[in-house]
């Protein structure tokens, strides 16, 4: 043999990848879309494209720079496919809500898998509708009203425990809160102490490995969640049969059951175990920046600290009752310091879907396969809709939001079905707080950890001392805003 039939099969083999490597590059960065009239904006560098720089820098500095380059809608490459991001509240009110089944929903596989790829948040459809009627349904207000005493019960034994820590780490606290309020709200409350504590066991390694490098090989934190993904498949599957059995059944569980033959057990469990997921380091997310805000902003958490001290003396004086629904709908001036911090932290910054056909997008084409990202945070942080953003104003609430502009908790089929829940939460812990304790962060760093949400660096360690009111009762909106 001489040396060019030796190497002959080298370079064909050599030209094969080239060939493939630039069609590859050429389709993904090349002439068709170009002459498609895709959105503006850059690609990046071949397949990484911007996902270093996303992830590198402040992500509102990222959105920021591109929309002032490019406009409302622009297109860039994050995490291996092409994408559209939009930041335009018409523009994301279209692919949330009046043209949702050309936008499904999409998630990475290994997330799916860990949540239960028959969870609602996964599907669209008459599935997802069935499914979205009952959870909606299971946090209605009128469902969630009867559940204050629950709630107030889990606020109260959390904090009473705190002036016993040296250091409390307010994520990792308001954590324990969210995941009791969701395991009652999932299960009711008739799931004996052994069992929650099971599942909390089992949710903890699934959660460890949710938010880790997806590697499914013995030792590593996927591989762990994985396991406990399917223990818990295995305890959900015991308790249906013995609710079924026992035709009872109270919470997001009952009310699943109540659909008697139309959802399978796995169905189910997936769907049990999704809500946990949603309802839990959201909640805990939200409760932790209202703590940062409140420290921050002595002026707005004194006029909290009136308003919750009226209604506690309030409840005081009648008899020294427990605190009701009806109590936590007088909480104006709370209930805007929320929603200044869900909008100030937008803790979601964006959401995604993914064009299920060639969508013809506001003058431009959206390509089938393309991710688009409503750009949550970089709405709620538009001077045009909400004047100086960057500054914690409660007060901007007194008059509504216009339509569309303020979507903490999403918009159209998908939107969360806890947020009443969620709010409701909030209300409960920042009475008894409020009302209980000041406290002092400790480290005074503005550093923010993403894990996967923004939180205050070391989840917001705070030192808290018993606190003696001093306030008068009545505040009024006007206490803080020029302080
Ligand atoms: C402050 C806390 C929360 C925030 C900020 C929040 C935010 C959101 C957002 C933005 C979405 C829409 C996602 C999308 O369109 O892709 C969503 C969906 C969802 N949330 Fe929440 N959520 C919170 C608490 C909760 C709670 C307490 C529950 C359960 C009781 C819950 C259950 C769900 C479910 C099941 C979905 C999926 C709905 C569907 O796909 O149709 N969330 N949430």
């Amino acid at each position: 043999m001489d040396q060019y039939s030796i190497l002959f099969p080298v370079f064909t083999a050599a030209a094969a990848v080239a060939i493939s490597v630039v069609v590859f590059l050429w389709r993904q960065w090349g002439e068709p879309w170009r002459r498609r009239r895709v959105p503006p904006g850059s690609m990046g560098w071949p397949y990484i494209g911007e996902t270093l720089k996303l992830y590198s820098e402040d992500p509102n500095r990222f959105f920021s720079i591109r929309r002032k380059r490019y406009g409302n809608i622009f297109k860039s490459h994050i995490l291996g496919c092409p994408c559209v991001m939009i930041s335009s509240p018409e523009a994301a009110k279209i692919v949330l809500a009046n043209k949702a089944h050309l936008f499904k929903p999409t998630y990475p596989p290994s997330k799916e898998r860990m949540i239960g790829p028959e969870a609602l948040f996964f599907h669209q459809g008459n599935y997802h509708s069935l499914l979205k009627k009952t959870v909606v349904a299971s946090f209605s207000p009128s469902a969630i009203r009867g559940s204050v005493a629950a709630l107030q019960n889990i606020a109260l034994r959390l904090l009473s425990k705190w002036e016993r820590i040296n250091t409390v780490c307010t994520f990792q606290e308001m954590k324990k809160y969210a995941f009791e309020v969701a395991m009652i709200s999932a299960f009711g409350d008739e799931e004996e102490p052994e069992t929650r504590q099971g599942i909390r066991c089992l949710y903890e390694n699934l959660e460890k490995g949710y938010n880790s490098m997806p590697l499914n090989i013995p030792g590593t934190p996927f591989h762990r969640a994985i396991k406990a993904r399917k223990a818990l498949n295995c305890r959900l599957k015991k308790i249906i049969e013995k609710r079924r059995s026992a035709c009872r059944g109270g919470g997001l569980l009952g009310n699943l059951l109540n659909l008697q033959n139309q959802l399978t057990d796995s169905q189910i469990a997936d769907n049990v175990i999704g809500v946990i997921f949603a309802a839990h380091d959201t909640t805990a997310t939200v409760l932790t920046w209202l703590l940062k805000y409140l420290h921050d902003n002595p002026s707005v958490l004194q006029a909290v600290a009136g308003e919750q001290e009226g209604i506690r003396r309030k409840l005081q004086v009648e008899g020294n009752r427990g605190l009701t629904w009806d109590d936590t709908r007088d909480m104006l001036l709370t209930t805007r310091v929320i929603q200044e911090t869900l909008r100030s932290a937008s803790i979601l910054s964006f959401t995604f879907r993914e064009a299920v056909e060639d969508v013809e997008f506001q003058g431009y084409v959206i390509p089938k396969g393309w991710k688009v990202l409503p750009l949550f945070r970089t709405i709620h942080h538009s001077s045009d809709l909400f004047p100086q953003p960057h500054i914690f104003d409660p007060s901007r609430f007194e008059v509504p939001p216009r339509p569309n502009t303020f979507m903490p908790f999403g918009n159209g089929v998908h939107s969360c079905p806890g947020s009443d829940l969620a709010k409701l939460e909030m209300l409960v812990l920042l009475h008894h707080l409020t009302t209980t304790y000041r406290w002092r962060v400790v480290g005074e760093e503005d550093t923010i950890q993403y894990g996967p949400f923004p939180v205050p660096k070391g989840g917001l360690p705070i030192q808290v001392t018993p606190w003696k009111n001093t306030l008068p009762v009545v505040a009024s909106d006007h206490q803080y805003q020029n302080s």
